[in-house]
């Protein structure tokens, strides 16, 4: 597995000094641009070497020639998406996005990890709830998601942030094992 503290402190311009050593448990969000492209690579690797069963990529398709600068830098800059990195006690512990998908009405959360360390300190909540706080102010109806039917964690992780299932679209059929979460932002 990917270690991302000292090179992630040392990536992301974070030196342990006294304050942030004051700071040793509150978790900082971070909006990660192109230029961030190094951490975010290194907890997107991190992210897909541990939990492959919860992505769409895998992560031969960001090694080797996928492994590329441009790439991850392109992926950081989607119009109209945003990717914020958890920070805690100065290192990268946590990703999330959101993206527009093929409704006008509502844009998608994905690529939510927390690094194991940190698990369980409402990490993965605060990443949801700063994305669907983006979507707010894109002015979107709703924020989708697509799970694991198997990821009990990240379903119970949702259901708390008041995501319900969503019924199948017959025009965007979903692999099998997976399915939508939606939850409503304001009427339409
Ligand atoms: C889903 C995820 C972000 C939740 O992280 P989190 O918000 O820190 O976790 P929670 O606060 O919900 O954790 C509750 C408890 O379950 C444990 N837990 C959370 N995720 C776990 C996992 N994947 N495996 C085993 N235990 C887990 C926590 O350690 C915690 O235990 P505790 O109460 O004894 O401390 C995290 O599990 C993760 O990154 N999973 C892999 C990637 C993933 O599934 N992404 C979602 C794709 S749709």
């Amino acid at each position: 597995m990917i270690h991302l503290e000292e090179s992630g402190r040392e990536l992301f311009g974070l030196h342990s000094t006294a304050s942030t050593c004051a700071l040793r448990g509150v978790i900082e969000m971070r909006v990660a641009t192109s230029d961030d492209w190094k951490v975010w690579r290194q907890l997107r690797l991190a992210a897909l070497a541990d939990a492959p069963y919860a992505f769409t990529s895998r992560l031969r398709d960001w090694q080797g020639s996928g492994d590329r600068e441009e790439r991850w830098r392109d992926r950081l800059s989607l119009p109209g998406s945003c990717n914020l990195i958890a920070v805690s006690d100065g290192l990268p512990v946590g990703m999330v996005s959101g993206f527009p998908g093929s409704r006008v009405d509502a844009v998608e959360l994905g690529t939510l990890w927390v690094s194991r360390a940190v698990r369980g300190r409402g990490v993965g909540d605060r990443l949801v709830q700063e994305v669907q706080q983006w979507a707010t102010q894109v002015g979107v109806e709703v924020l989708l998601l697509t799970v694991a039917s198997s990821n009990e964690h990240a379903i119970a992780l949702y259901r708390r942030n008041g995501f319900d299932r969503a019924e199948p679209s017959a025009r965007e059929p979903l692999a099998v094992g997976k399915f939508t979460m939606c939850k409503v932002l304001r009427a339409g």
